[in-house]
């Protein structure tokens, strides 16, 4: 008989059967699956048979989810990833090479300009930021060696707003593939793949997840292009963890129900700080006072514009640093989409690899703040955000 040992690894390695399927999907904490054979191994290591071998490469929590995705994106495949960060890179890395060149919008979210100085300069992909709200300077831009054009759904934090249906039938024109990152507007208030994009980006940290527990990402677009993505993230390493795996699939099970209270209560808080003591301009995509306020009508769900909004402070920097610390019901922290309110200083945080010339080329203020309205009284809300301008400019 095997002694005590042996026997307690192989009791407690038995995986029970199932004959009623768990209503939830379960978090599969395996890092390794057995195989019966070589072949088997070596076909599922190449993706030729339908399985697991190893938790880098996937796993059932990971598909469940990639699953999800892409019927909520509408999209052939998915990739997820351990954070938004990841996908991006994966989704540049297995388009472009040395020699090749990116356009980023000018107000893109600071990560990609991060990636951009940290990874994409040393492999040799330009990276050249571009007004991609103004479709001639898109057009101008597009070069010999442009090979993808990076859009932000609504862009972090200025919330301009991209024409994905324009920028793509440009680019393809021109034999450039479109990228769009709908961190902003999640899978429910925008599928940017039907709109002519090839391929799609979240951070599922943010509106997916929903509640500030988890990091993660995902690239979602043909199965042919999500291959390649494929590549990168299990050779680079970057696949998600398939305990955030699990928390990100219960998320979007809510994900529709926050959508329309995060767009209701910002709407609501938007009119209200529009024109309030302290509040110099509002930018909303939902009000009528936005500048692309007739693309978010026409590309975003139901008329609704999500939770995301900049506030830009009477009193410059001096007026952003202090309105955090003047706040009471909306946290002051990084990150957003969450069921509470994040308020952040994009030019101190998400942005602060930009000098004062790229920020102001970006269109973004130095007294500007980036509110993630989360799920709390919209009262509430509206008081501490208006009492916390009022005081930052006082
Ligand atoms: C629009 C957008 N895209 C991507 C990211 C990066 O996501 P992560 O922090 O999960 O890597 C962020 C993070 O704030 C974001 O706001």
């Amino acid at each position: 008989m095997p002694g005590f040992a042996t026997r307690a690894i192989k009791a407690a390695s038995r995986v029970p059967p199932a004959p009623q399927p768990p209503v939830n999907v379960p978090v599969y904490l395996s890092s390794t699956f057995e195989v019966g054979s070589a072949l088997e191994l070596a076909e599922l290591l190449e993706f030729q048979r339908p399985g697991h071998s190893y938790s880098r490469y996937s796993n059932p929590t990971h598909e469940a989810l990639e699953l999800a995705l892409a019927e909520l994106e509408g999209a052939e495949a998915c990739q997820i990833t351990g954070s938004g960060m990841a996908a991006i890179h994966a989704v540049i890395l297995s388009l472009l090479r040395s020699g090749d060149e990116l356009l980023i919008p000018r107000a893109v979210y600071g990560g990609v300009v991060g990636l951009s100085g940290a990874v994409l300069d040393r492999a040799g992909i330009a990276t050249r930021a571009v007004e991609t709200t103004d479709l001639a300077a898109v057009e101008a831009a597009i070069g010999d060696r442009t090979r993808l054009i990076w859009l932000e759904t609504i862009s972090n934090p200025t919330t301009a707003m991209a024409d994905v249906a324009a920028v793509a039938a440009m680019a393809h024109a021109r034999d450039v593939m479109v990228a769009v990152d709908n961190t902003f507007a999640s899978p429910y208030l925008a599928n940017p793949l039907a709109l002519g994009a090839d391929l799609v980006v979240h951070s599922t940290t943010k509106y997916v997840g929903g509640h500030s527990d988890i990091t993660g990402g995902a690239a979602l677009g043909s199965a042919e292009l999500i291959a390649g993505v494929r590549k990168v993230v299990i050779n680079a390493g970057g696949n998600a963890s398939p305990m955030e795996a699990f928390l990100a699939l219960r998320g979007l099970k809510t994900l529709a129900l926050r959508m329309e209270h995060h767009s209701a209560t910002a709407l609501a808080v938007a009119g209200a700080l529009e024109g309030a003591p302290g509040v110099h301009a509002v930018r909303y995509p939902g009000l009528t006072s936005h500048p692309q306020h007739a693309l978010a009508v026409q590309n975003l769900r139901g008329g609704m514009a999500g939770g995301m909004l900049a506030l830009e402070l009477s009193g410059g920097r001096v007026a952003g640093e202090r309105f955090l610390d003047l706040l009471h019901v909306a946290v002051h922290a990084t990150s957003l989409g969450s069921v509470e309110s994040l308020c952040s200083h994009p030019a101190s945080s998400s942005h602060r690899q930009l000098g004062e010339a790229e920020l102001a080329a970006a269109g973004l203020t130095p007294g500007m703040i980036r509110v993630s309205i989360g799920l709390e009284d919209a009262d509430d809300l509206i008081a501490d955000l208006a009492s916390a301008a009022a005081g930052a400019a006082a």
